[in-house]
């Protein structure tokens, strides 16, 4: 027996996550989606991990190129989260805008030059679970920037000075 999935989505709403987007290269094609689903692993050594669901179009070439980047969102980079969850109907390699400063690290991912943070990884390990897959990453290279991280709760974006501001 299990939890119904509508009320266990619900309840997942009130789980308030930081905002990335997770990018790779594969085969020189960039792709890329908007996730919460992001997790420290391991501290030594460093490994994160991200679940992905089998139908993002990110899904496979994350498995096959064998590398990823997590990028941290800040407050300025909404359009971009949108963006890259797919929803202006924009896919694959045009998702990475020309007014966003695209580069690469160690593993070749394409990162956001202004993200807070870059974790840019090579694949260890995957999980199969149910719709979505585990991917582990160890971190080979990391850049780390000033500013506010973007929240993601209960269906919006939500900004940290709005959480002081009402809290
Ligand atoms: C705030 C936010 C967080 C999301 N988090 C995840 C996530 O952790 N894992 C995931 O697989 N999809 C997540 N999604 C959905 C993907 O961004 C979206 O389904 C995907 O990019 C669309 O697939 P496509 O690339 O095939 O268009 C999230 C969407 C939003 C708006």
């Amino acid at each position: 027996m299990t939890a119904d999935m509508a009320t266990f989505k619900k309840g997942m709403r009130q789980l308030a996550g930081g905002v990335t987007l997770i990018t790779t290269s594969c085969e020189g094609v960039r792709c890329g989606l908007t996730a919460t689903a992001v997790c420290s692993v391991s501290a030594a050594p460093p490994q994160l991990l991200v679940c992905v669901n089998k139908t993002a179009s990110a899904h496979d070439p994350i498995g096959k190129s064998g590398i990823f980047a997590v990028n941290v969102l800040s407050t300025k980079h909404i359009a971009l989260a949108l963006r890259f969850s797919g929803q202006e109907g924009i896919d694959g390699d045009a998702r990475f805008d020309e007014k966003s400063n695209w580069r690469t690290l160690t593993t070749g991912a394409p990162v956001l030059a202004d993200a807070l943070v870059n974790f840019d990884c090579k694949l260890i390990n995957r999980v199969d679970v149910g719709t979505h897959t585990i991917y582990i990453g160890s971190i080979v290279d990391v850049a780390v920037s000033d500013g506010s991280p973007l929240i993601y709760a209960d269906g919006l974006f939500v900004t940290p000075q709005a959480i002081a501001a009402t809290g």
